[in-house]
């Protein structure tokens, strides 16, 4: 199943951006690809099957109604300054983890340790922008190793305040592979970013099923 009523778009093409990219087309998933690199995000869309259309990133602001913004946080941040009252309407997708290198090859994270991205962000969006946390709970690697897993799916938890665009990205998590599990609004949202006890750099450490999820929240 794949969300045809609203066209979804990912902005940012680097780890996250191009794996999410390859998990939708592989459901079969349309989609608008924006990188800052237009030749990097060609050469990705290039190889899943006409799945998605490569466009600048004025151009998915501008069309898409699901925007999965693949990028750091303070880019994140930034992408929402430039934007601001263009975002209103939209939902906005966000798989940040509020980490930065930590210069002995690890992480640290870089806001307070009650703070999580996703409160954050949503507190900079324009009314009537809706944030949904998802996407990040899983490594980049696992994203793509996970994906349709048999013969149960894997789990992506995702936190949503707006339950109409909790929905909208429960089907996008779907169409990538994935079984969605809500663990509640965005006040959650610490739990399902890295170091939270629900993500695979936290407590939780590994994926899960839904009947495992749904114990573990
Ligand atoms: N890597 C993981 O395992 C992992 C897991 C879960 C969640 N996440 C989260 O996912 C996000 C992305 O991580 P990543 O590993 O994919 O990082 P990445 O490989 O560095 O990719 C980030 C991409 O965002 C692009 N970008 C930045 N600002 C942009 C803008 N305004 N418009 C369009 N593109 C923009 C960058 O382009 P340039 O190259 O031009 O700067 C880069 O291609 C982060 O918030 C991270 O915390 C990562």
């Amino acid at each position: 199943m794949t969300i045809s009523d609203s066209t979804v778009a990912i902005i940012g093409a680097g780890n996250i951006g191009s794996r999410l990219a390859a998990d939708f087309a592989a459901g079969g998933q349309d989609f608008l690809l924006a990188g800052r690199d237009a030749e990097a995000a060609r050469k990705i869309a290039s190889d899943l099957d006409g799945h998605a259309e490569v466009v600048s990133v004025n151009e998915a602001v501008e069309r898409a109604g699901v925007l999965v913004v693949a990028v750091w946080l303070d880019d994140f941040r930034q992408f929402i300054a430039q934007y601001g009252q263009q975002l209103a309407g939209k939902v906005i997708v966000d798989p940040s983890n509020p980490v930065g290198p930590d210069g002995e090859g690890g992480y640290r994270r870089v806001i307070g340790e009650q703070e999580s991205s996703g409160q954050i962000l949503a507190g900079l969006l324009p009314a009537g922008a809706r944030l949904v946390k998802a996407f990040g709970t899983l490594s980049a690697p696992t994203l793509s190793a996970a994906a349709r897993q048999e013969p149960e799916r894997a789990v992506q938890f995702y936190a949503a305040d707006d339950d109409a665009a909790g929905d909208l990205v429960a089907g996008l998590i779907r169409a990538g592979g994935f079984e969605p599990v809500r663990v509640g609004g965005l006040d959650q949202s610490i739990r399902i970013e890295m170091f939270g006890d629900l993500h695979e750099y936290g407590a939780l450490g590994r994926t899960v099923t839904r009947t495992e999820a749904l114990k573990a929240i």
